[in-house]
């Protein structure tokens, strides 16, 4: 199981302007709701821009793999250390068959919009969670890059308002 998981904005952004940071002004639930995936997964894949502004990025205290999706694996050879961080510029299908032959059954994909477009065009995401906070941004990054061709079905699974305010927790199935 390859679950995306993502919190956007109603109009779909999943940064705000140039901060690249989501929990500048994602809800206190999103954050607590991710904290809750990662405990039922053991791995998480994301694109090298995500790798690259995530704080403290290389001192993660949760334990888990990070594969890191990049077309130079080698610029990254001072951090790469197996099983807690690699860098790949395997087939996207190879790198998941790989993780499920080493045990990794239920990985998440966490962006960003790049890498998103290039896993869903592959057919290999086949779960989204999707916290949808109530705000408009003018600009910023989207969930799903741009793709020509890319065209996926999904059917609502679950649907939660978890607050006050209305910001919405959203399972989806992917059709495929
Ligand atoms: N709100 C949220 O839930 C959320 C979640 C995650 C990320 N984000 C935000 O999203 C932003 C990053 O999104 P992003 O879309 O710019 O970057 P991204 O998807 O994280 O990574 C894009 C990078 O992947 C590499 N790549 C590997 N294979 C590629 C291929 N076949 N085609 C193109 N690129 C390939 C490229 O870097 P190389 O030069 O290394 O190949 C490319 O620059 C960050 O600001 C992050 O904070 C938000």
């Amino acid at each position: 199981m390859l679950t995306m998981v993502m919190v956007q904005t109603l109009n779909g952004r999943i940064t705000n302007g140039s901060d690249p940071n989501p929990s500048t002004w994602a809800s206190p639930e999103d954050q607590h709701h991710f904290q809750s995936l990662l405990k039922d997964s053991t791995v998480l894949i994301m694109g090298s821009t995500t790798f690259d502004v995530t704080p403290a990025k290389t001192q993660p205290k949760d334990g888990k793999l990070r594969v890191v999706i990049t077309r130079d694996p080698k610029k990254y050879s001072d951090v790469s250390q197996p099983e807690k961080f690699e860098f790949t510029d395997a087939p996207l299908k190879d790198v998941i068959k790989d993780l499920e032959q080493r045990g990794h059954k239920d990985a998440l994909l966490v962006g960003g919009g790049t890498i998103n477009a290039l896993f869903l065009k592959e057919g290999l995401v086949t779960h989204l969670s999707m916290t949808v906070e109530p705000k408009l941004f003018g600009n910023g990054q989207l969930v799903v890059g741009e793709l020509a061709g890319l065209d996926v079905n999904m059917k609502l699974l679950s649907c939660e308002k978890v607050n006050e305010q209305g910001t919405l927790f959203l399972r989806y199935e992917v059709i495929q």
